[in-house]
Formats: C-alpha cells, structure tokens, sequence
C-alpha cells in the first residue's frame, strides 16, 4: 500500500527501476555496494529505492550514518524494521517486541552481565575450546598427526562457526548449554538459523518448511532454557554466568525478569552474535592467510607479548591481550572492508527532513522522507568510500597504527562523536553517530556485544595463529551477500602447516 500514495516533490529522487513493486531489489541483493555506488553517482548521498514494495530511503556517508543512527527513537523505529524477522526466532517480549525503552532496560542488564572478571575467565575456556578443537576435529587431521613439514586445508566460514559456537557458549552461554551442544542443542540450532535468512526479513509470513521448523525450534529451545533457569532456581550452586546476572536483575518498575525473558535474551545474544563474530573471524583469517608476512608478523607479536626465556609462549591474558596493536588493527581492518552488516535500517515514523547540510535538492529547498517509508544508513558504503580512505579497497591492518593517517583519524571522530572516552585494545565504545566507521553501528542501538567480540575473536586467532602456519593460494575470496550477513563466497580453504 505504501507505493500507492502519491509522491511529493520534496521527496529525495526515486532510483529508475523496470519491475514495479519488485523495483531494485536485485540489484540490491546482488551486490549493495555496487548498487549503492551506482546510485550515488546518479542521485548523490540521498536517494529512495523500492525493494519488494516498501520505499527505503538511503543515506549514504559519515553524514548519512549520522542522520540514521542518531535520528531519534520517536522519528526512526528499529522495531518495525526488524521485528518481523527476529520476534520468531528470538521469542517474544525482548529486543524489538517490546517498546524501545524496555528493550533499552535489557540492554543494560545484558551489560551487567559482560564483566570485565567475566573477561578474564573467558580467555582460558576460549583457547581451550579452540585447542581441542585442533586435536579433534577431522578437517585438522594433519595437524594431529603433529607432522609439522605436511600441508593440509580447512573451511575457513566452517572452522569458525565451529569454534564460535563453541566458544560462545561455552563462555556467555552457560555451562547447561555447552554440555547439549554435541547432542539436541545444535540441531535446533540449526533449525532457528534456517528462519534468519533475507527471505524472512522480506517475506514474514510464507508458508515454508523453513518457517515452520524455525517454529518448533523456537518453542523448544525457549523451553529448554526456560528448564535450565528452573533448575538453576531449585539447586543452591551459584552460576556467575551472563544467565545468572539476568536473572537477578528488575526494571525500573521492580519487576524481577520472567524466566521467558532471560531464556529470551539469551537466544538474541546466541543469534547476534554467532554470524557476526564467526564470519569476521573468518574473513580475518582469510585476509591474513593472503599476505602470509602478515601472519608471520602477528606470531612474532604474541613472541614478544608471551614469550619466554625457554622458547615457549606463556597462556593468554586479557590484560596482555588489550596491548597487541596488530592483532587488533587485523581485526579492526577486517571490520572495516567486511562489516557483516551492510544495511542497517529503520522505519520512518513520522516525516523527517533531511538537514541541508547534509544533502538537499537545491539551495532553498529541502528533502522530507515521508512517515512510512524506510531509511537506511550504510556502514559498508562509508568505511569503502575512496574518498575517505586510501586505498580504499585493501586490506591494511596498517593503515591503523599511522596517527595521521585516515583511519586514525575516523577512529578519533568516532571517540570524539559524543565526546566519550574510549576504551582502546579491545574494541572502542563510542555513542558518536558521525562516523565513516561504524561496524557495529552507532546510538542508542549500538552493538552491546563488541568486547565481548573482540576478545572472542582475539583469542580464537591469537590461538589458530600460536598453532598454525597459514597461507590461502587461491586469494580472498569474493563476498556474498545473499545471505543475511555478509559471507565469503568458495574456495575459501585456508591451507595450513602446524608450528613446530
Ligand atoms: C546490534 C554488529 C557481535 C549483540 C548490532 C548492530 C551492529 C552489530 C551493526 C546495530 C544494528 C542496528 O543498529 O540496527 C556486530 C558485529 C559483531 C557483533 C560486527 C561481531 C563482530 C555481537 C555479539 C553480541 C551482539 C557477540 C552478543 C553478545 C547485539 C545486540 C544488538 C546488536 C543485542 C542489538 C542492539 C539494539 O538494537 O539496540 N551489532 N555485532 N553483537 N548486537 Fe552486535
């Protein structure tokens, strides 16, 4: 119904599409950079296109990420933009299906939950995770066999799925959940993954096997910890796990969370974190394998960093961990040229002029982007743009430690944003908005999960590159972005020796 109101002449310019309703959704599917460069070069920074009947209008550059993700909650909804998609899958009353202000609320109690102490523990059952990894799984057979001359290969998107999940829950999830991840867990995991695809989002209610099974999934993994909260309740040992910390937590009206809620909860930080954290692992590894100096280069920091007298590397430790300056503009670069979310969208409700500053279609005029349409700010589009970056289209890691160079540059807007202190090492937390950089988004709907990404990845890579020589003959690979988050396309076999 959107497409049938009449367009105004205030309205920013309409991308040329053929198939109505359909309009540029293909192009957009296919390849968003590319559609989104094209368009810019035609319209400028704010254009609206149609995708599957609804009219999303998009922002583009620092400026654009700034009119987006600082818009107010009363002018921009993200729960009508993704609740559709993610009320299924996470289950009711959290994230988007409740009013932002409660939401906000859960954000707060996860935070609570993501403890510095919490930190410190986590790094040990990280690299244990990720060792027995190595010592079982088939696809590092050469590996175990402790031939350190003998090449073999692995999935680079498979491998750190793997250990993702693994580490995830082994660490936030909780104890009840790691020891069920070899047996039913995985399976509904699975299943509640098949529902959290591009066709979801566009298409809510099609009656698919997927959308069924996604159904069921829910259910039982809602209920499964729904038990474990239960037991938790009945028996007198004291868990100090993300679970426990929600589970102790009240709103501001009093009211204690219910058990759905924290299983909930739960499921949503499964979710958003699980393909963001495995797939930025991956493509880190993938980028890395590619300049093999590189690798080289990060082995000799944890050398210097762990190194002892006696030829051997001392464990990890999150103190040490926050000093590696090149593991973490690896990490940091690869966020940059692979955000895993390209599009971050909200739905417009009511109408908002887009400041002239920014983009307006003549001297005296101004853009209004209705009520009802979408609008969407691009992190992929700004941390990309040629004109901001120097070799705009490389994978640098050290384009991150030049204090005058861009990136050092669009870090400090990005601290300076709000004017918030950041915590460098792992991560940086900043509300500012105006950024060209912005992986995990900005606001008041910014990742909560970013430390707890960086130290997971940190220590799987820190882990892999202790244990593994790497190297990727056949390059890095090409992105797809038909799935939700953007992933590496095949051949993405990593080929890897062991370390003597
Ligand atoms: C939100 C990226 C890992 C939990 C977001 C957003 C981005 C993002 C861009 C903003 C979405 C928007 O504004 O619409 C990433 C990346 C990650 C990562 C790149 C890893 C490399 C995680 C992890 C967790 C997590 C590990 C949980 C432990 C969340 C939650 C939100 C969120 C709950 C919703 C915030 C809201 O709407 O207010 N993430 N994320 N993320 N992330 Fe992450």
């Amino acid at each position: 119904w959107q497409l049938l109101i009449p367009r105004r002449k205030t309205e920013p310019p309409l991308v040329f599409h053929w198939l109505p309703i359909i309009g540029s959704a293909i192009e957009y599917g296919n390849n968003p950079l590319k559609f989104f460069l094209t368009c810019r070069e035609k319209y400028g920074d704010v254009f609206t296109f149609i995708l599957f009947g609804r009219r999303v209008t998009v922002a583009l550059g620092a400026k654009g990420n700034n009119f987006v993700l600082g818009g107010k909650s009363t002018a921009f909804g993200a729960e009508e933009a993704y609740k559709h998609l993610t009320t299924p899958v996470f289950g009711k009353d959290v994230v988007y299906d409740v009013p932002n202000h409660t939401f906000m609320e859960q954000k707060k109690f996860i935070k609570v939950g993501l403890t510095r102490d919490n930190f410190r523990k986590y790094i040990d059952m990280i690299v244990d995770e990720v060792e027995t990894f190595l010592n079982t799984d088939p696809a590092f057979n050469v590996y175990q066999t402790g031939d350190t001359s003998k090449w073999g290969q692995f999935d680079a998107l498979q491998v750190l799925a793997d250990v993702t999940i693994l580490t995830a829950s082994r660490t936030l999830q909780g104890k009840e959940v790691r020891s069920s991840l070899d047996k039913s867990f995985s399976n509904l995991y699975a299943d509640l993954d098949g529902g959290f695809t591009p066709i979801n989002f566009m298409f809510p209610n099609l009656p698919l096997e997927s959308y069924r099974k996604r159904d069921a999934a829910q259910k039982k993994m809602s209920d499964f910890y729904v038990q474990i909260i239960q037991e938790r309740k009945k028996g007198n040992e004291h868990e100090d796990d993300m679970m426990a910390s929600l589970m102790s937590q009240s709103y501001r009206s009093g009211r204690s969370l219910k058990d759905h809620e924290v299983a909930h909860i739960m499921i949503a930080l499964l979710m958003a974190g699980q393909h963001t954290s495995s797939v930025t692992g991956a493509w880190a590894l993938l980028s890395m394998a590619a300049y093999p100096d590189f690798i080289e280069a990060l082995y000799k920091e944890q050398v210097q960093r762990f190194g002892t007298s006696d030829g051997k590397l001392r464990p990890l430790n999150y103190e040490e961990m926050r000093d590696l300056p090149l593991l973490d503009a690896a990490i940091r670069e690869t966020l940059r040229l692979h955000p895993p979310i390209h599009s971050i969208m909200r739905y417009v409700r009511e109408d908002a002029s887009v400041p002239p500053t920014f983009a307006a279609p003549s001297k005296d005029a101004t853009y209004v982007i209705p009520k009802g349409n979408y609008v969407l700010a691009s992190p992929l589009v700004a941390q990309m743009d040629p004109s901001v970056w120097r070799n705009a289209d490389k994978w640098d890691p050290y384009r991150w430690s030049d204090p005058e160079g861009v990136a050092a540059q669009a870090l400090k807007t990005y601290v300076d944003g709000n004017g918030e202190k950041i915590d460098f090492g792992f991560g940086a937390v900043s509300k500012g908005t105006e950024s060209p950089y912005q992986p995990f988004g900005a606001g008041r709907h910014r990742c909560v999960g970013e430390q707890f990404a960086y130290l997971q990845l940190g220590t799987i890579l820190s882990t892999l590159v202790r244990n593994l020589d790497m190297k990727i003959p056949t390059g890095v690979p090409q992105n797809n972005y038909h799935t939700m988050i953007t992933m590496p396309k095949h051949p993405r076999n990593i080929h890897y020796r062991r370390r003597n």
